[in-house]
């Protein structure tokens, strides 16, 4: 019997995805990790009055959720001064991500990006047919310069960032990103600019680029994965320009982000106190993280995200000490790419968890 061929681009992917879970290896190792702290989840659960919300929701799943996410949405509007026009919601920034490689991409354009930044964005373009063209990084931060210079170069029709940054956790304040985006206007090739903002709730509120929903140029994605301990429950949204939320509408899987999901992340955005008690715990871990690679005798990058990336200096010997760990219990993940190869980033854990992770990790460095 033959088997009906699949389409060109899907026909053309690699079969290996860059979303490992520590299921898979934990059912490949044949134990349970002692410590999760590989994929930048929280470590700090979900508000008390989300996973209320939660279970009370479960408990109408007869029923679809609203299509429109009318509360949630006016809820965000509401906070973030905008319309709930321009806003829209998506099963995590990675749905998203895809949705709008698919509304501004054909297959061929070259979009633009830093060489070893957040992998889904890689993985919707090649999924749709799209040229990923990358400049690496520079002294370990996403070097704007050359990015809008490639998207000149190469007419991307999307440029992608993430700020703060996954893997390096830097991070660019509202003045350096609003010279990028005056440059892109000096671009002549029409080109999106996508701002990952999925760890911004951790950076310092008066650093943060203003929200200009009459920017056309612009979307901003963010998410309720990272402060808010959602990112089992997969939401997330996008705000910008009404016509380009407008245009969301034709694309996006309408019951997509479940009831559940959409009470929980209601809840949470009445718990502020919770948020912030999460982004306050997630800085005493950075410090902490910090000090313990120091007396390590290796250096870890500046971050404002949850997580720290531990600087080994070479890929061997990033590869090998981040081996050891998970074979001995710890969930970690490090980024393939070169020059970036050298650092493993550490998700801040509970201090329960940084304890375990401390103990091992100081076993490990000292060749036991
Ligand atoms: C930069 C960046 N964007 C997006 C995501 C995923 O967000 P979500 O869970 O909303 O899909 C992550 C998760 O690690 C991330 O690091």
């Amino acid at each position: 019997m033959s088997r009906p061929p699949y389409s060109d681009i899907v026909a053309g992917l690699p079969s290996v995805t860059p979303f490992v879970g520590p299921e898979t290896i934990e059912r490949q190792q044949g134990n349970t990790f002692r410590v999760r702290i590989g994929a930048n989840e929280s470590a700090f659960g979900v508000s008390p009055r989300a996973a209320a919300a939660m279970s009370d929701a479960a408990a109408g799943v007869a029923w679809y959720c609203d299509p429109e996410g009318y509360e949630l949405r006016s809820e965000l509007a509401a906070i973030h001064g905008v319309s709930i026009e321009n806003v829209t919601l998506g099963a995590g920034i990675d749905d998203l991500l895809g949705l709008i490689v698919r509304m501004y991409m054909n297959p061929g354009d070259a979009v633009a990006a830093s060489l070893g930044s957040y992998p889904t964005f890689a993985y919707h373009v090649d999924g749709f047919g799209g040229r990923l063209e990358t400049v690496p990084y520079r002294n370990d931060r996403n070097d704007l310069m050359a990015l809008t210079d490639l998207a000149a170069r190469t007419k991307a029709c999307i440029l992608y960032l993430a700020n703060p940054d996954n893997p390096t956790g830097s991070y660019y304040g509202s003045n350096a990103i609003g010279d990028l985006l005056d440059r892109l206007d000096r671009v002549p090739s029409d080109c999106l600019f996508i701002l990952d903002e999925a760890y911004l709730d951790f950076v310092p509120p008066d650093t943060m680029l203003p929200i200009d929903v009459d920017d056309p140029r612009l979307i901003r994605v963010r998410t309720f994965s990272k402060a808010h301990g959602m990112a089992g429950a997969r939401v997330g949204y996008a705000i910008a320009h009404r016509d380009i939320i407008r245009t969301f509408d034709k694309v996006r899987l309408h019951f997509g982000v479940s009831l559940v999901a959409q009470a929980g992340a209601q809840a949470s955005l009445r718990d502020p106190d919770f948020v912030a008690g999460v982004v306050k715990a997630v800085e005493e871990g950075r410090r902490e993280y910090r000090e313990l690679a120091e007396d390590a005798g290796i250096s870890a990058l500046p971050s404002l995200t949850n997580f720290v990336a531990f600087d080994f200096g070479t890929g061997e010997r990033a590869g090998a000490v981040m081996n050891t760990l998970i074979e001995r219990g710890v969930f970690l993940r490090k980024p393939v790419a070169p020059d970036l190869d050298r650092l493993v980033r550490v998700t801040v854990g509970t201090p329960d968890d940084r304890a375990v992770f401390s103990e091992l990790f100081k076993d490990v460095m000292n060749g036991k």
